[in-house]
């Protein structure tokens, strides 16, 4: 399998990308937690779908790092019990019933059921630079789940949504959901901050311990600023969204785009991810340093042994079919938080 060539295309086509580590994480979980932004709180407000190790819980204690508790992991890589999260897609019909959208696997991972297409880029085509990767503790989160305008969003980067007019689709992407029928789906892109303070594993919005390069991106080398000194690699997560079965636009909202996040954003700009770190080890530091893509040096397992890692749901609720609101009594145009920074 010429795996390596592919990710190396498919990087190339991303981002000029052509070191990184990209890797399938089949789908953990789908329920109402969200252990960072409300540990404790069992169901959070939204939906969610989790990938990656099976110590995800309603509560993540950061001193006990999931490699001491996870027992299997959805991704490739068997080192990396890591949870990554995001909100789920949601149809909403012209008669205001909501379905939500099935996930697919990326091209090169058919084989997993759903879940997410992971990378960390260690640096970019000629620049040089070194990473630190991420220590025991360590969590995030970047978007903002109650944003709605393209004002609120830009103060993220990269943040985006690609219309797939095949699954090799990798240019055109948008802030904002796409407005036409995508014929191979739509693929939302959370690329995160690079740039760490050196100090801190999380803090209390889970986002001000990292920022952007000061200038350029990280694609590019752009510095790290003096508050942020330490450079880390670009985490970054591709999820795509099959939503063909809902292109006939004879069922779409006359009012425009028919897709909602499970917040109950309908304009996208509420994209967001959640992170937190859970490789055994150096693992991740190994790989970085080595600039590998199938980094033979790390411990991998087949995508099939990745689908039979689960979690069972610790919040059951029924969300198949046609439903009146989404979970949490979530409607499309609620939750807009109105943020005063
Ligand atoms: C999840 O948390 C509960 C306590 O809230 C604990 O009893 C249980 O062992 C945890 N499960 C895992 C897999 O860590
Ligand atoms: C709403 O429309 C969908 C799609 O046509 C249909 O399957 C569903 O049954 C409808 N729901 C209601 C409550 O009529």
């Amino acid at each position: 399998m010429h795996w390596n060539t592919l990710a190396t295309a498919l990087a190339l086509s991303a981002s000029g990308a052509d070191a990184l580590l990209r890797f399938s994480c089949s789908q953990l979980v789908v329920e109402r937690l969200d252990p960072l932004v409300n540990p404790g709180m069992a169901p959070s407000p939204h939906l969610h779908q989790i990938v990656g190790g099976n110590a995800f819980n309603i509560s993540m204690d950061p001193t006990t790092p999931p490699p001491s508790l996870a027992t299997c992991t959805t991704c490739t890589f068997a080192e990396d019990f890591s949870n990554y999260w995001t909100a789920v897609l949601f149809f909403r019909a012209k008669n205001g019933s909501y379905h939500r959208v099935p996930q697919k696997p990326n091209v090169g991972f058919e084989a997993a059921t759903g879940g997410m297409t992971i990378y960390y880029i260690p640096y970019v085509g000629n620049t040089k630079q070194t990473v630190t990767a991420f220590q025991p503790g360590f969590r995030m989160l970047v978007g903002q789940q109650g944003y709605r305008t393209k004002a609120e969003a830009s103060k993220f980067r990269q943040l985006t949504y690609t219309c797939l007019k095949d699954p090799m689709t990798r240019s055109g992407e948008t802030m904002d959901f796409p407005t036409a029928p995508c014929k191979a789906g739509i693929m939302t892109n959370v690329r995160f901050p690079t740039c760490w303070d050196g100090k801190n594993l999380d803090s209390p919005d889970h986002m001000s311990h990292v920022v952007y390069p000061t200038s350029g991106t990280f694609e590019n080398g752009g510095p790290c600023p003096a508050t942020h000194p330490v450079k880390i690699p670009q985490l970054f997560y591709e999820v795509i969204w099959d939503t063909t079965k809902f292109n006939d636009k004879a069922l779409w909202p006359t009012t425009g785009q028919p897709f909602v996040w499970s917040q109950g954003d309908e304009t996208g700009f509420g994209n967001h991810g959640d992170y937190v770190f859970g490789w055994k080890d150096n693992a991740l530091q190994k790989a970085m340093d080595s600039n590998c893509a199938d980094c033979p040096q790390l411990k991998s397992q087949t995508i099939s042994t990745g689908n039979k890692c689960t979690r069972k749901e610790q919040v059951t609720e029924s969300f198949d079919g046609w439903l009146e609101k989404m979970p949490g009594g979530v409607m499309a145009g609620m939750g807009n938080m109105k943020r005063k920074d």
